[in-house]
């Protein structure tokens, strides 16, 4: 198994450039399912989980090449409708094929995601969308060689309708509007998630042809068309990757440019690090970063956007394990999201959890420590914790860290960290 070997490192110094999202590029890659011929995506960030999103999208049909950071997809033969349990247990986002291949075959079958590290996650509201849309929902739960599928199918058309979220899921709102691109007359999805990557999926939508209004407000409109044309794409930077950097920027008290950001879209993680002492300049596409004297402490709770994101709260955590005082953080998002906690203590932090929130006293340094990676954001925040802990730290189980992060080791050391990759079978 590989592992991350980061040394205590000197303060972070020069510029680092953002990869494409990655969370804005899962779904457009479904999205591409929606219209014949060839789609190109640019600015594709080269990871485990675009893999595997292409892995399943070349199994249902159609044709994938990556050249670069352009991703070339003919979508036109889609001959399976169907996602087996070995691509989705891989990857959850791989469950977004469903409100596609519903919407332009009127039939899908997806294993069911089942949960991850990070918590249960359930897909109740993505399969409310498509009932309201007229699909019958199929839980194969208790079915002999089909146990652990769902399966959405419609006689017809869909029909577009009103559809309340009970909590504003990205993965459901992304689900749901492209179920309801082409059906008939309008779906309106309220309480709907205002990521940034909604936003990014709607302009593609849009682009292909679809009337997608509202996007990035918490009410969406969708109005059916009759067909969609495939398009050339660029994605929108990679806010959680941009935050990642700025964290490590103000840890290792450094500074650092992050290029390729839109500042808009990292608004919270701005405000924080204001909060914690940082000096922060903000350019068009880019942010400078400087790290404070003393690491002042600050309250952090998770909340869907514009609210501070759960894919920032472990690297914050890390970075609050040497604030002057006691702070706190608060996980509204997921309920699991606190493993990273356990091995930031084996680094010698100082934090005690108590249900949904995580008391931090800051203590003045952290120690190397063998280390595992419990999830994408955790394995990335032992990472940078581990540049400003005393000796070595050995992070383990870093597939999960190639899941997201595109050359974590090689853009860290560009800026001065002390941190190597050992490949090992
Ligand atoms: N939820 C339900 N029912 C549903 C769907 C979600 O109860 O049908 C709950 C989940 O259990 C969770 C909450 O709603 O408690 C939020 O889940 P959401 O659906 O918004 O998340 P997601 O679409 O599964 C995406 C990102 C995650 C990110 C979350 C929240 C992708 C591929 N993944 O997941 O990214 O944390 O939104 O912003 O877009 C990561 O990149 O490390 C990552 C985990």
């Amino acid at each position: 198994m590989s592992y991350i070997i980061v040394k205590e490192s000197p303060p972070l110094k020069g510029s680092v450039r953002v990869s494409g999202s990655k969370n804005a590029v899962l779904p457009i890659i479904a999205a591409t399912l929606l219209a014949e011929g060839t789609s190109v995506i640019n600015g594709v960030p080269n990871l485990k989980d675009v893999q595997v999103m292409s892995e399943l999208l070349c199994h249902l049909g159609a044709r994938v090449s990556m050249e670069g950071e352009k991703l070339i997809i003919d979508a036109t033969n889609i001959e399976k409708l169907e996602a087996p349990y070995n691509l989705v247990n891989k990857m959850r986002a791989s469950f977004l094929v469903m409100g596609p291949l519903l919407s332009r075959y009127r039939k899908a079958k997806i294993s069911m995601p089942g949960g991850c590290a990070i918590g249960s996650r359930p897909i109740d509201l993505h399969l409310k969308g498509f009932r309201a849309l007229g699909a019958e929902i199929v839980n194969h739960e208790h079915t002999y060689n089909e146990q652990g599928y769902v399966e959405a199918s419609v006689n017809g058309d869909l029909v577009g309708e009103k559809i309340y979220l009970d909590f504003p899921s990205v993965g459901a709102t992304e689900n749901i509007m492209m179920a309801a691109v082409f059906a008939k007359g309008v779906t309106v999805i309220e309480n709907a998630a205002e990521e940034p990557e909604i936003v990014d999926l709607a302009n593609y939508l849009n682009n292909m042809g679809a009337k997608v209004r509202g996007a990035g407000t918490n009410t969406i409109r969708i109005t059916g068309v009759e067909t969609l044309k495939p398009v050339e794409y660029t994605v929108i930077p990679d806010r959680i990757e941009a935050g990642t950097y700025m964290v490590a920027a103000a840890l290792t008290r450094g500074d650092v440019v992050i290029e390729n950001v839109i500042p808009d879209h990292v608004k919270p993680a701005i405000a924080k690090l204001t909060e914690i002492g940082c000096h922060i300049e903000e350019y068009d596409s880019a942010i400078r970063v400087v790290g404070p004297e003393v690491i002042e402490s600050t309250t952090i709770k998770t909340m869907p956007h514009p609210g501070f994101p759960t894919d920032l709260q472990s690297l914050f955590m890390a970075l609050l394990c040497l604030c002057d005082g006691k702070s706190t953080v608060t996980e509204t998002v997921f309920e699991n999201r606190f493993m990273n906690a356990p091995e930031l203590m084996r680094m010698g932090a100082n934090i005690e959890i108590n249900g949904k929130t995580a008391t931090i006293k800051g203590v003045s340094c952290l120690i190397g420590a063998e280390v595992v990676a419990t999830d994408l954001r955790a394995g990335a925040a032992l990472i940078i914790g581990g540049l400003v802990a005393k000796g070595e730290t050995k992070v383990r189980n870093i597939y999960h860290i190639d899941r997201g992060y595109v050359d974590i080791v090689g853009k860290l050391s560009n800026l001065g960290a002390k941190v190597y990759r050992v490949e090992e079978e």
